[in-house]
């Protein structure tokens, strides 16, 4: 898979991709991660990629020019252009699947108070990470990176994902213990330690659909 990132702040990501599981990715040929400054792309003479709202208001638009022109250059016909912005669909597990199964994304990094509306019309999808604002889509582009690298195949051990909370959209993950048996007086529930196969996958599924219950009854309404 191809990722192409299109930002103001490249240096953003220093360290993001650099480290563990993305890193190794990479390494392995499993993704190739471009940062891409859209600024490059402008035309203005005096490097500009953003102006004042029509219509009056507080802050800057980032323009249409400087990113209709570089996705122009990388768009192929494999490509799946995604904007990040507040008011996108709210990102979950499923989609993360998706995503994972595409050849080539492209991400658009909205930053400033916001961007012409016209921006949309090139994208195939607009997300948001949660119900909350950021400063820009660095920190939601690190977060799509994130979970979609892990689910291509041979990117982290398949079993690894195959319990993920979420993997089935309802249940949370059930909890885990490793040695040793007792800490600060807290034991790691019997049952674990028994070699009961049949018995542990019951027990983990009993925990997970009561802690999902306590913690997000929400997701099983929806189930
Ligand atoms: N840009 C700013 N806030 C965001 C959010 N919550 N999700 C996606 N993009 C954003």
């Amino acid at each position: 898979m191809k990722i192409d990132i299109l930002t103001l702040f490249p240096n953003m990501f220093n360290g993001s991709f650099e480290e563990s599981i993305i890193k190794r990715a990479q390494e392995n040929k499993k993704v190739e991660i471009n940062l891409i400054n859209f600024r490059d792309y402008t035309t203005d003479p005096h490097n500009k990629v953003d102006d004042t709202p029509y219509g009056g208001g507080a802050g800057m638009v980032l323009m249409c020019q400087p990113i209709f022109d570089c996705i122009k250059t990388i768009k192929t016909e494999e490509s799946k252009i995604i904007l990040l912005t507040p008011d996108g669909i709210p990102y979950k597990q499923k989609m993360a699947y998706d995503l994972s199964e595409e050849k080539h994304l492209i991400i658009i990094c909205g930053h400033y108070e916001g961007f012409d509306d016209r921006i949309r019309s090139i994208c195939d999808l607009e997300i948001s990470i949660g119900d909350y604002v950021l400063t820009g889509g660095e920190i939601p582009a690190m977060v799509l990176v994130d979970s979609i690298v892990r689910l291509i195949p041979g990117v982290i051990n398949e079993r690894s994902h195959i319990d993920d909370s979420f993997k089935d959209n309802y249940l949370l993950d059930y909890p885990s213990y490793t040695k040793p048996r007792v800490f600060e007086g807290m034991e790691v529930p019997e049952i674990l330690l028994s070699g009961d196969h049949k018995k542990i996958a019951e027990y983990r599924y009993t925990e997970s659909l009561k802690r999902t219950k306590e913690r997000r009854p929400d997701l099983i309404d929806k189930k």
